[in-house]
């Protein structure tokens, strides 16, 4: 049964053009063991995940009136922005996909929020300007095809006044690290020959990173930090904070279980990712980056 302080705004996923099919294929009713699938528990993940969470709640303080999470998936950040907000959008281009989040916010405790669910397109906003003050944006932008520019700039209109957007890009680390624990044969191909990792990236994944358009499923856009920067501003956007995921030990599983038998030791490793993440030399070094920006 539905909460009864939750409501479905009928919506669709607005223009379904070839790109949007794909993706609505890749996140549909088969996509979401898929996904789960992506976030097993691994020690790696465990970390990532605190990371993550330690810098929303960091930008949730004072629990803001108004919250849209774009891209909830199956629901990993929801519950947290529910504890966090006093009202809470979900917004989504595809149904199974607010269907497994709403799942996820089954029995959690009280402090609820009001909660929404919109299906629909993030190229497409069906919002008015200026109406929240958080927009939680994680692991959504790599599907926006190329200039992820003016869907930044609609997403920071809808901003109250100082509100913040907070989002995650890919970095070209986390695509390369992710696939050397996964395949040790693909690795030594890649360190060989670094742009079989393409091939192998769209063979075995479906993603497309560049050109040619058409060769994969959809792209995914690497966004390296300069760009970021240049694309924020243009955007009308101020960033506020930032903070590389998990540069030093994110993608060292061996040393994180060596990490997590004491817990001072993990706890100062956390605070030592908080700290080195805001170094800009490292921006480009985590497991993806986390931005927070404001209106200018
Ligand atoms: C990789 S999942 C990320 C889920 C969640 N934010 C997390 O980090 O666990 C990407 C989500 O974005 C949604 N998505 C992809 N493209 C979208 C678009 N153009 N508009 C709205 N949602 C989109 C997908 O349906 C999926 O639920």
């Amino acid at each position: 049964m539905r909460d009864r302080r939750e409501r479905v705004i009928p919506g669709g996923p607005g223009r379904v053009g070839l790109r949007h099919r794909r993706l609505l294929e890749h996140f549909g009713e088969s996509g979401i063991g898929q996904e789960r699938q992506r976030y097993r528990r691994s020690i790696e993940m465990e970390y990532r995940l605190e990371l993550i969470q330690r810098f929303l709640e960091r930008h949730l303080r004072g629990r803001p009136e108004t919250c849209l999470e774009v891209g909830p998936g199956t629901g990993r950040f929801s519950a947290l922005l529910a504890r966090r907000s006093r009202s809470l959008l979900l917004f989504d281009l595809s149904r199974p996909m607010l269907d497994a989040s709403r799942t996820s916010l089954r029995g959690r405790p009280s402090r609820r929020p009001t909660i929404q669910f919109v299906q629909g397109s993030l190229e497409d906003l069906p919002f008015h300007s200026a109406i929240f003050d958080r927009v939680v944006v994680l692991g959504v932008l790599a599907f926006v095809a190329r200039d992820i520019g003016p869907v930044l700039m609609r997403l920071g209109q809808l901003l109250r006044p100082n509100g913040r957007i907070l989002f995650e890009i890919r970095t070209p680390t986390q695509d390369t690290m992710s696939i050397l624990p996964a395949s040790p044969a693909a690795a030594k191909t890649i360190l060989r020959e670094p742009s079989r990792y393409h091939l192998w990236s769209v063979v075995r994944r479906g993603y497309q990173p560049f050109d040619p358009p058409h060769f994969a499923r959809f792209e995914v856009a690497w966004l390296r930090p300069p760009y970021l920067a240049r694309t924020v501003a243009r955007a009308g956007l101020r960033v506020v904070d930032q903070m590389a995921i998990g540069p030093n030990f994110g993608n060292q599983p061996r040393l994180l279980k060596r990490l997590r038998r004491t817990a001072r030791a993990y706890s100062n490793a956390l605070r030592l990712e908080e700290e080195t993440g805001r170094w800009p030399e490292l921006f480009g070094a985590g497991a993806g980056l986390l931005v927070a920006a404001g209106q200018k």
